[in-house]
């Protein structure tokens, strides 16, 4: 099982093709002084789709790994406009995101598409980051847990169990607005999502924090139990800033 500090990049709709070269190129001098940085940490960009080769080659014979943001329920066939996972993985990817709350809220995602997709990852032996998270209307009416309870029933329905998995706990109110959760409630949610996934059979994971993760947070909440590192968004774009975060 791996245990080493996950860190996640989500760049969300930033970069182009060159500023993605770019930041791969000050973020693997950022690093290179820290010699053991692949043996205890493992990085992952997900780039925009158009991005993915760039990030691909210029990641390519390093232990970076990428994915894609998002992606078709469908792996190939008459679905314009949609992203295909099968191309994405051509590339290179070996990971996908799926179920951010930018795509629940603003694209109408729900439980059964994220779950059609997680499986479709599976199928193809990428490592699905499923993101769960409760909006501040639902912490405020202490739902929190059966909000992230009901997420991962449903998002991991019929998913393959030995396979490894990625969660990244990501409280919405959180997210792009400074507001970041407190240690307590990070290490309580973590508790009982980490409880629940061996309820569920699911032992092969790993859990990730996101939500306003920056260079001056980072140490204080990777220490926290059942944390085992990050999804990043706005301080990830930045290549010293999530150095930085790296090697909190
Ligand atoms: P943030 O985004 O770090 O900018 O809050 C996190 C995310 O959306 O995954």
């Amino acid at each position: 099982m791996n245990s080493k500090k996950i860190f996640a990049a989500n760049w969300k709709l930033n970069k182009t093709p060159i500023e993605s070269e770019q930041f791969l190129t000050e973020f693997k001098n950022q690093i290179l002084g820290n010699k053991n940085f692949s043996e205890t940490k493992e990085v992952i960009i997900f780039p925009s789709a158009f991005c993915l080769d760039a990030v691909g080659k210029k990641t390519a014979g390093t232990e970076i790994l990428f994915g894609p943001q998002n992606i078709s329920a469908e792996k190939s066939g008459a679905f314009t406009g949609e992203n295909s996972v099968e191309v994405a993985q051509s590339m290179g990817a070996k990971a996908a995101l799926i179920g951010h709350s930018e795509r629940r809220q603003l694209f109408s995602e729900t439980d059964l598409l994220i779950n059609k997709k997680i499986k479709l990852t599976q199928s193809l032996k990428l490592i699905p980051v499923f993101c769960i998270g409760e909006t501040l209307q639902q912490r405020e009416a202490n739902t929190t847990e059966a909000i992230c309870f009901a997420q991962l029933e449903a998002g991991l329905a019929g998913a393959d169990k030995v396979q490894r998995l990625i969660i990244a706990y990501e409280p919405v109110w959180a997210i792009g607005t400074g507001k970041v959760a407190s240690v307590e409630q990070v290490a309580s949610v973590h508790l009982q999502i980490s409880k629940k996934l061996k309820a569920m059979e699911f032992f092969n994971f790993q859990l990730l924090y996101g939500g306003s993760v920056k260079p001056e947070n980072a140490k204080e909440l990777l220490q926290v139990p059942h944390v085992d590192g990050f999804l990043i968004g706005g301080a990830s774009l930045d290549p010293i800033s999530f150095a930085k975060i790296c090697q909190a």
